[in-house]
């Protein structure tokens, strides 16, 4: 990471040291039976979200008194600026309340809606993924790449599921004609993990289809700088407003994703 601003490299220093500090939170909430309270169709909250959140947004606020934040459970900043971090306090909630391992801490800072920094922390397994725009992307200082497979057949994908019925029936269509020709599918119910996983190299390729912004904004970037193609489902560039996402390892395997879709 030579080129790139001092500014930037001091945001992701930050970013980093909250998102330890709010991993090491998660972990002492988790198994700890916290109440789980529904906050909408199959979607749940519970005192960990919270509490991550509660920290993450005092310190970057501490941090960035003039940068806004959008954050899943607290909402967004009205005020626009050219700095927002997206913030998710526990990506994997729904994991987390079953006592399920599969969680992270999510955090990115965008410019002008341009994901710029991210990091994305797995508290159990003490996994920090990490990227800067035109820094290539880190998983615990060590840098990553994508996996170099080009061909379906070769390809592991991952993919998450839509809470609405019917968007869950499309996306499984789609995914059913990918399961056809792929090595295999994984779930790992947090999707910042399955694009750190595209990013590391142990997933080729990554489908999802009702995402929001601080689901993407970190793992978006963490695996575009390790080598990854991001576009909408049908091939459109991506965008922190767009809620659909394809991550493929390789342009190949990105091509070969566009012609099933056809
Ligand atoms: C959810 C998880 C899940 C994905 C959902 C997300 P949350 O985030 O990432 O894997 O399928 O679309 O909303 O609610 O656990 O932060
Ligand atoms: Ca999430
Ligand atoms: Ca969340």
């Amino acid at each position: 990471m030579s080129n790139i601003p001092e500014t930037y490299t001091a945001w992701l220093t930050i970013a980093t040291d909250i998102a330890y500090e709010a991993g090491a939170l998660l972990k002492t909430h988790w198994r700890s039976g916290d109440a789980v309270h529904s906050k909408g169709y199959r979607n749940i909250v519970t005192a960990a979200d919270l509490a991550a959140e509660a920290l993450i947004l005092t310190r970057l606020r501490s941090a960035f008194p003039n940068h806004t934040i959008t954050s899943e459970e607290a909402g967004a900043d009205i005020e626009d600026t050219p700095a927002r971090w997206y913030v998710d306090p526990l990506d994997g909630t729904t994991n987390f309340a079953h006592n399920n391992p599969n969680f992270c801490v999510s955090i990115a800072a965008a410019r002008e809606g341009v994901p710029i920094v991210g990091v994305i922390y797995d508290p159990l397994r003490d996994f920090l993924f990490a990227a800067i725009r035109d820094g290539g992307a880190t998983l615990n200082d060590a840098p990553i790449h994508c996996s170099g497979i080009t061909a379906l057949p070769e390809a592991t994908f991952a993919a998450d599921w839509p809470r609405e019925p019917q968007l869950r029936l499309e996306l499984w269509a789609r995914a059913s004609r990918l399961m056809v020709e792929a090595r295999t599918l994984r779930v790992l119910g947090a999707a910042a993990l399955n694009m750190a996983y595209v990013a590391a190299g142990w997933f080729d390729l990554y489908l999802a289809r009702t995402l929001s912004p601080w689901d993407m904004a970190a793992g978006v970037l963490i695996a575009q700088e390790a080598g990854a193609v991001a576009s909408t489902l049908s091939g459109a560039p991506w965008t922190l407003e767009r809620s659909d996402l394809v991550l493929a390892a390789t342009p190949e395997l990105h091509q070969a994703w566009l012609q099933l879709e056809d």
